[in-house]
């Protein structure tokens, strides 16, 4: 694809030797409405360069311009100089792009041979896999995806939260009320069940909690027991969010979860000591952080148990040791901002300059709407239940517009989830959001199902046209501004990506493909496709399969399929 930016910016700078080509790009805008151009460039920061007023400056260099193949005009209005592009140069480089990369399309290789980690979802163990971890799964998900395509090395990574006393808890309570039968049949909801019944326990008999410490002691050292039983723990609360995993198509490189780091804290407490890092504060160990705003991180506790913090610092200095990453990314909730900015401190103080690539991308709450959740069991709303009753009611939804599709529990699966899945990436990520089922199974407004549905109409109409697009197109025939529009945004799906893994922020696609969607329906509506004349016809269905396609990559960027009928 012609890197019109590219170009322009080439072409300026032959006129303004005081910038640099890059300097110049940075300043290319895109108006925002194509009767100023398809872009423009600002002269006010010019002024003092040439010591002329701005307006001159943009008349001249839109005069000396004019001449030139892929612009069909390039003018002035006040201090821009708005570059309309040669619609058939256009829409010939921007079609011809999609068709010869077609599921690479906007995929790039600027990451090669750097390797980010993207760790994401980190559920704890015997506990619900709920509604407030899908953000992290998605968001996270989306953020990996965005690396590939971008060409970087890329590692997912699981910090499942399998560590730490409530183990000791969980085995006390199983030991005194649990059934074998019932864990394994219903792992999770029953484990809950047993920690919720050790703490009003532990209120009337609180040698409970010592007899929990002691248990968690006895994990640590490696005591037999303990051992299997955590060990069994950890494998049917899996085998559930494997479940949910597989129902988002989702998995992951490594499933180190906390307790991974258990034998290589010592080392890394001996650093610190070594550093005297390390403060005595009521028999407990700290780093102070006073110095930088911050309370102190507990280390380690008086009795010598580690924290969740201690496994974070181990794991980052293990990642830097094993992986040698570029960026080490963490897709976790904005209420553990200080958790990061905390353990990020001590990683630099501990003298490790890469702490700087060490990324927290926290994310907003989501609230539930007033009774719109029925829940198995108590007040947990269950993820796994959140997607089935999504497949559920978009199979009815389906069923009714369309009762004869051949796989309809296939689709129904792709578009309930691929729903869920959108509506979590629509907004900015910082922002609360309060989880709606109108909103998310809504098939018309901004949403997953809209998207999807005009991907699959889109290919209908290639079904039916039953021609082979290739690139030998008269691309002169598409010149409405309903076709240029469409052009132009599909042209602007390789930048998008970008700023989305730049930002970390899905959204940015999820927005994107909205409006090519947007576009790809007023054109379609406007401009009747299957015609007489056969070169309109062919010119029209190039440009129906390139939005197709930038649907369907930027749908996968979100971790979301594309169906073709629907
Ligand atoms: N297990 C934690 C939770 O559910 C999230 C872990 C986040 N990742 C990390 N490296 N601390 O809250």
């Amino acid at each position: 694809m012609i890197d019109f930016k590219r170009e322009i910016a080439k072409i300026l700078s032959q006129r303004i030797e005081e910038l640099t080509k890059d300097e110049i790009i940075e300043m290319i805008e895109i108006p925002p409405n194509s009767q100023m151009g398809d872009f423009a460039f600002p002269c006010f920061k010019l002024a003092k360069i040439f010591r002329k007023a701005p307006n001159m400056i943009a008349q001249e260099i839109a005069e000396d311009i004019k001449e030139n193949d892929l612009f069909e005009k390039v003018e002035n209005v006040a201090a821009y100089v708005n570059f309309f592009i040669d619609k058939v140069t256009f829409a010939k480089s921007v079609i011809g792009e999609v068709l010869t990369k077609k599921d690479t399309f906007g995929s790039s290789n600027i990451g090669e041979g750097k390797k980010v980690i993207v760790e994401f979802s980190s559920p704890n163990i015997a506990k619900p896999f709920h509604i407030g971890h899908i953000r992290s799964t998605v968001i996270g998900n989306s953020i990996y995806k965005l690396y590939d395509f971008l060409g970087y090395d890329t590692i997912t990574i699981n910090h499942l939260g399998d560590y730490g006393t409530q183990f000791g808890k969980l085995i006390v309570a199983y030991k005194n009320w649990g059934d074998e039968k019932e864990v394994e049949e219903n792992p999770i909801p029953t484990l809950l069940k047993l920690y919720i019944r050790f703490h009003e326990e532990a209120e009337k008999n609180p040698e409970l909690e010592d007899e929990g410490r002691m248990w968690f002691k006895k994990l640590e050292d490696g005591d037999e027991e303990a051992k299997r039983l955590w060990q069994w723990f950890r494998e049917v609360s899996l085998k559930e969010f494997n479940r949910v995993y597989n129902m988002l198509n989702i998995s992951f490189d490594s499933y180190a979860g906390e307790s991974f780091y258990s034998d290589k804290m010592p080392r890394v407490l001996k650093m610190m000591e070594e550093k005297n890092m390390l403060k005595k504060s009521k028999g407990a160990d700290i780093v102070d952080l006073e110095e930088y705003g911050m309370p102190p991180a507990l280390i380690r506790k008086s009795d010598g148990s580690t924290l969740y913090i201690t496994r974070d610092i181990t794991a980052a200095i293990y990642r830097k040791e094993h992986y040698d990453f570029y960026k080490n990314i963490y897709v976790v909730a904005s209420q553990q901002n200080l958790h990061f900015q905390q353990w990020f401190k001590v990683v630099e103080l501990m003298g490790y300059e890469w702490a700087k690539d060490c990324i927290h991308v926290p994310f907003g709450l989501v609230s539930l709407e007033e009774g719109t959740m029925s829940t198995r069991k108590g007040r947990v709303v269950f993820l796994e239940d959140v997607l089935k009753k999504a497949v559920e009611k978009t199979k009815e939804i389906i069923g009714e517009k369309n009762a004869n599709l051949e796989n309809i529990d296939e689709t129904a699966k792709q578009v309930g989830i691929g729903a869920v899945v959108f509506q979590e990436l629509s907004n900015n990520r910082i922002k609360d959001y309060t989880f709606s089922w109108d909103r998310t199974l809504n098939f018309d407004g901004e949403t997953g199902p809209y998207v999807q549905y005009t991907h699959a109409r889109a290919c209908s109409v290639l079904r039916k046209a039953q021609v082979t697009i290739d690139e030998n197109v008269d691309y002169g025939l598409l010149s409405n501004e309903d076709a240029m529009d469409l052009v132009r945004l599909i042209q602007m799906f390789p930048a998008t990506v970008e700023e989305a893994a730049r930002k970390y922020e899905p959204s940015i696609v999820t927005r994107y493909i909205v409006d090519v969607a947007q576009a790809f329906n007023r054109f379609y509506h406007n401009s009747p496709i299957i015609v007489e004349d056969k070169e309109l016809q062919k010119a029209r269905l190039a440009l129906v399969y390139a939005a197709k396609q930038t649907i369907k990559n930027g749908l996968g960027l979100l971790g979301i399929a594309a169906p073709e009928r629907m």
